[in-house]
């Protein structure tokens, strides 16, 4: 997520802005660059990396202007560059803007500059808003009313801000699934995309509402709902700490990020999934660069990974043997490496990686490449070391994961894995269509059902409180649920340091049920699909050895009375139920963790990225 601050008032802007996106570091960023209008003349500058080298370019000159915008870019068109970092200026250098989001139909926007003959100066979509403004007030419109206009042919997200060199007390901004907020002061307004940018400076603050759009002067703050009618909106009093407010009011930043599921997956899917006037699904990967041809000609997939990436690669493998019958293997990167797979130019190897630096799974990858493969990879951070080394590009849209436990990562991980895999059945003709476009209806609604999945959360903290000090615990799953019991185990040793096996659940009776005991608590997968039947039995040969059952169940499921407790989730189609089980795992070892008096955060022992063989 981009950071966002804008002022208007009686300050000097160059240091609000810099103190602001200085307070806004922890959400991660690639670039950052501020702009102040002094004069009519906009100047500033704008840094690849981090803030101090932006800071270090104002040491012999610092812009006049008591006004200014400011942005910290996480990137997610177009890589870390001074041209791709805001503020973005029109043609005409007589507006700029600063922008946090996903323009979805930039594709048609970039089309119409193009056909008017304006140069773009980046490879971003927020630029193209600059440009628009200007047209807007080039018909005679002032910035407010441009914005007005413009607004409404946008698709997607967006909290952003503008300012013109010829309205020197004016900041307009709006806002949608982008948080942007308001800061009042004593003859000034703050603009930001979160509290922490402005708390220095006033703890008064109006949270904007979806379609918002604000026209800001140091005295005066008009909000417009989605309809253009003028709105009063509630000033909070923020009492948070500084620390506490860049969790978003959150103890953590895994409950923040748990929390921000929702959004992340709807930015993620819809950043490849539209559907056309016919209501028919269609997938796009513009950074994948396999043609349909090319796709058609793999007879082997090889899934190259660690931790929760590997996780997520196997939740694919079972979707794109079973969608695309196409055989899959999913290696561990650190195996893969000294392996001697059989590779051959018709194998197609897929790198999952939240960071795309981890030195395992990039070796891996290269030496998949050496041996004649074609590598893609699956990533959540732009211009990282992995996407570098592959022919294609599946980016996760899920922001910078703070937290070392990997929660929305995994889940937009499994979410563009599910498309890519639906994606290629459909190339590959082995997906009927009918089946494709119910799977695609049901993935454009599923950040609803993550949203009332958290709901789950009071039961899940009530169980935690049974089970926080338990020595063992055991985690069972069959089919698509095999990962999740893995990736469920995972994050409670990560964050509780608690011994925790993830386990099929066919495979109990093969020796682990010798482990089962009344100390012992068994977290089992129950949820609608081919399976269900045979992980009931598992419960009962559980059940006859008094182990402590803890069902995550499809809502409304009846269950035998072998379960102690259940943790209901919503009913989704199997394929789609790996996702929504996440969320209960997360929170299961979060509250665990934190009846553990353990910082779920910064857990011993690990880094967030393994850059070490
Ligand atoms: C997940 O909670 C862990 N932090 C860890 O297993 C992580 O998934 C693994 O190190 C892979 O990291 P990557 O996705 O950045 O490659």
């Amino acid at each position: 997520m981009c950071g966002i601050v804008g002022y208007v008032g009686h300050r000097g802007a160059l240091p609000v802005l810099i103190n602001g996106l200085k307070h806004l570091e922890y959400r991660g960023y690639d670039s950052a660059g501020v702009l102040t209008l002094h004069n009519s003349v906009f100047e500033g500058e704008k840094k690849v990396g981090k803030i101090a080298l932006l800071e270090q370019a104002f040491q012999h000159w610092q812009p006049a202007g008591t006004l200014g915008i400011g942005h910290t870019r996480w990137a997610t068109h177009g890589p870390p560059s001074h041209a791709n970092a805001h503020p973005h200026l029109s043609a005409d250098e007589s507006v700029a803007i600063v922008h946090n989001g996903i323009l979805e139909n930039y594709l048609e926007l970039r089309h119409e500059l193009a056909q008017a003959g304006v140069e773009l100066r980046s490879e971003t979509d927020s630029e193209m808003i600059a440009h628009f403004l200007q047209w807007e007030r080039e018909a005679g419109h002032d910035l407010i009313a441009a914005l007005q206009r413009l607004v409404p042919r946008f698709e997607g997200s967006w909290g952003l801000l503008a300012v013109a060199r010829d309205e020197p007390h004016r900041i307009v901004a709006a806002r949608k699934d982008s948080p942007m907020i308001v800061g009042l002061g004593e003859n000034e307004t703050f603009l930001a995309s979160d509290v922490p940018a402005i708390l220095e400076y006033t703890r008064r603050v109006i949270y904007l509402e979806e379609g918002d759009i604000v026209d800001a002067n140091p005295s005066d703050v008009r909000i417009l709902d989605r309809e253009g009618r003028e709105v009063e909106r509630s000033v909070h009093e923020i009492q948070w700490s500084l620390e506490k407010a860049q969790k978003g009011g959150e103890p953590h930043f895994m409950r923040k990020e748990i929390k921000e599921q929702p959004q992340v997956l709807a930015d993620t899917i819809h950043a490849y999934l539209r559907f056309d006037d016919t209501g028919v699904g269609r997938i796009n990967f513009p950074d994948l660069t396999l043609a349909d041809a090319t796709l058609q000609s793999f007879d082997r997939v090889v899934i190259a990974a660690c931790g929760t990436a590997w996780h997520a690669g196997l939740v694919a493998k079972y979707l794109i043997e079973e969608f695309a019958r196409l055989p899959v293997e999913c290696q561990l990167a650190s195996e893969l490496r000294y392996a001697e797979p059989i590779i051959t130019p018709n194998t197609l190897v897929i790198a999952v990686t939240q960071s795309g630096e981890t030195e395992d799974t990039k070796k891996a990858l290269i030496r998949m490449r050496e041996l004649g493969a074609t590598a893609v990879c699956v990533c959540n951070v732009l211009g990282s070391s992995i996407p570098r080394e592959c022919e294609g590009v599946i980016y996760t849209v899920a922001g910078p994961e703070i937290a070392v436990a990997s929660t929305k990562a995994y889940t937009t991980q499994v979410a563009v894995l599910t498309l890519f895999a639906i994606h290629l059945g459909r190339v590959r003709g082995t997906l009927e269509e009918e089946r494709a476009s119910a799977l695609l209806r049901e993935l454009d609604e599923l950040p609803a059902v993550v949203r009332e999945t958290l709901g789950c959360d009071a039961q899940v903290e009530e169980v935690a409180k049974y089970c926080s000090f338990a020595p063992n615990f055991m985690y069972l799953g069959r089919h698509v649920h095999f990962p999740t019991a893995l990736e469920g185990a995972l994050k409670l040793k990560e964050i509780t340091y608690i011994h925790a096996e993830g386990y099929p659940a066919g495979e109990m009776k093969h020796g682990p049920i010798a482990l089962v005991d009344n100390t012992f608590p068994v977290v089992a997968m129950l949820t609608k699909g081919r399976v269900l039947s045979k992980v009931m039995s598992n419960l009962k040969e559980i059940e006859a050895r008094n182990g402590i059952i803890i069902a995550v169940k499809t809502k409304g499921l009846e269950v035998n009375g072998a379960v102690q407790y259940t943790i209901e989730i919503p009913e989704t189609s199997e394929a789609l139920s790996p996702i929504v089980a996440a969320i209960p795992m997360q929170l299961l070892a979060y509250h665990v963790s934190v009846n553990r008096q353990i910082d779920p955060d910064k857990p011993r022992n690990l880094a967030k990225s393994v850059t070490v063989e």
